[in-house]
């Protein structure tokens, strides 16, 4: 058996094995001076360093006098897979473009599709994998990859293939979960024909792509797919064995956020410009609503109405948005500067999107998320003595040490 201990801890930890909602996602526990065993990757023990049981010999210790202790941080929402890049696009957004006019006259998501669609599965695995390397220095042990670059049944399951490739490397460093996102954009060849590829999605794609993913997420947007499309692709999915999730009112307000309720989504996802009915209707269904202020900000856009949602009892998870377009950014550091700078979010609430809710947005809080026995092993050292200086060191790493399911897997000296 491998034990891994922890001692001398500043612990801060949301608790519990669903998501946070409203004034419960401030509410976290503190241990000062506390002890963590980690056995076979399983957290056994999580206490005062009074009651921490006797050490066995020679097993690994890691005395953290002096710093603060976080769980894990969850990325719920990411697109790590893409073939080429896009800062052509960047710089006509710099100079006034629109994030959707690009994307009409044939650039945006389609670029990166047509890039992806010529690479190996190997050559998106390695390229992930350098993403993900980076994300563990920041102290995520739970990422969430999407595909959505194919836009047709082989590439969209090549994509799937290298998310597997990289979630079963025995060495990960984190955890991966994959999601279908074969409705992220309607294709150059069906332009036009939107219903035609929403047919192909329902009689080919998703049947596809069966068991090879734990959720579908569609792209619910004016011009891409509206409500209606989006409903039949979600019902087939489910019906499919899909958990679902929307990308959902970031453009404009469609009511995405509402169709997220109606079909019984897990999260609805960036929200900048969801409804009052929309937050009540989430609120409402426990949808957790996925909070992006990465892309936010990257596109000039409004952020994410944090505390509407709050204030409506719901559960807010926060994530990055990782993708070569809209948001080219996977760091955490800003994330919760942003969210507590802009959004208005606590420095406890913030912890709490990053770590229980977020694992909830993927459905795997009753996993990871929190330092509690029976969960994983996966834990942030931070450079500093408590949480509470986070935001305060805007942007900057403040990661000592990262443990993923119970493996020291980064140490930033
Ligand atoms: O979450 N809006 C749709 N999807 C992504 C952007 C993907 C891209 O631009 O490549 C998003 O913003
Ligand atoms: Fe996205």
């Amino acid at each position: 058996m491998s034990q891994l201990r922890i001692i001398n801890a500043n612990i801060s930890t949301p608790t519990g094995t669903t998501a946070r909602k409203g004034a419960d996602m401030a509410v976290l526990s503190h241990i000062e001076n506390g002890g963590i065993v980690i056995e076979d990757g399983i957290i056994s023990f999580v206490g005062p360093m009074s009651d921490m049981p006797e050490a066995p010999a020679g097993c690994e210790v890691i005395d953290a006098k002096g710093h603060a202790v976080l769980p894990g941080f969850v990325d719920s929402h990411t697109h790590l897979i893409f073939g080429g890049y896009r800062p052509d696009e960047f710089e006509w957004r710099l100079k006034g473009d629109s994030y959707m006019s690009i994307m009409e006259r044939g650039g945006g998501i389609q670029s990166t599709v047509n890039a992806t669609r010529g690479e190996t599965t190997e050559a998106l695995v390695e390229k992930a994998q350098w993403f993900i390397d980076r994300m563990s220095e920041m102290g995520v042990t739970t990422v969430e990859a999407k595909s959505g670059y194919g836009l047709e049944t082989g590439t969209e399951l090549k994509m799937l293939d290298a998310i597997d490739t990289l979630a079963d490397r025995p060495d990960q460093k984190l955890r991966v979960v994959s999601t279908f996102l074969g409705a992220h954009a309607v294709p150059k060849e069906y332009k036009g024909r939107t219903s035609e590829y929403v047919d192909l999605m329902i009689r080919e794609m998703i049947p596809a792509a069966k068991g090879k993913a734990r959720f579908f997420d569609i792209f619910t947007e004016k011009n891409v797919f509206e409500i209606e499309d989006s409903r039949r692709l979600l019902n087939a999915a489910r019906e499919a064995g899909f958990e679902l999730k929307l990308h959902a009112d970031e453009i404009v307000t469609l009511g995405g956020a509402e169709l997220a309720a109606e079909v019984g989504a897990v999260s609805a996802d960036h929200l900048l410009h969801v409804s009052d009915e929309g937050v009540r209707r989430m609120a409402e269904r426990g949808v957790v609503a996925t909070l992006l202020p990465l892309t936010a900000f990257a596109l000039r856009e409004p952020f994410a109405p944090a505390r509407k949602f709050i204030d409506a009892n719901a559960a807010v998870a926060l994530a990055t948005d990782l993708n070569p377009g809209s948001c080219f950014s996977g760091s955490i550091p800003l994330t919760i500067a942003l969210a507590c700078i802009y959004m208005g979010m606590t420095i406890e609430e913030t912890i709490t999107a990053l770590t229980l809710n977020g694992a909830a947005a993927v459905g795997l809080a009753a996993e990871t998320g929190s330092i509690e026995t029976g969960k994983s092993g996966d834990i942030v050292i931070l450079n500093f003595d408590t949480y509470r200086s986070l935001p305060y060191y805007v942007g900057m790493n403040c990661v000592r040490t990262v443990i993923s399911r119970g493996r020291v897997v980064t140490e930033n000296k």
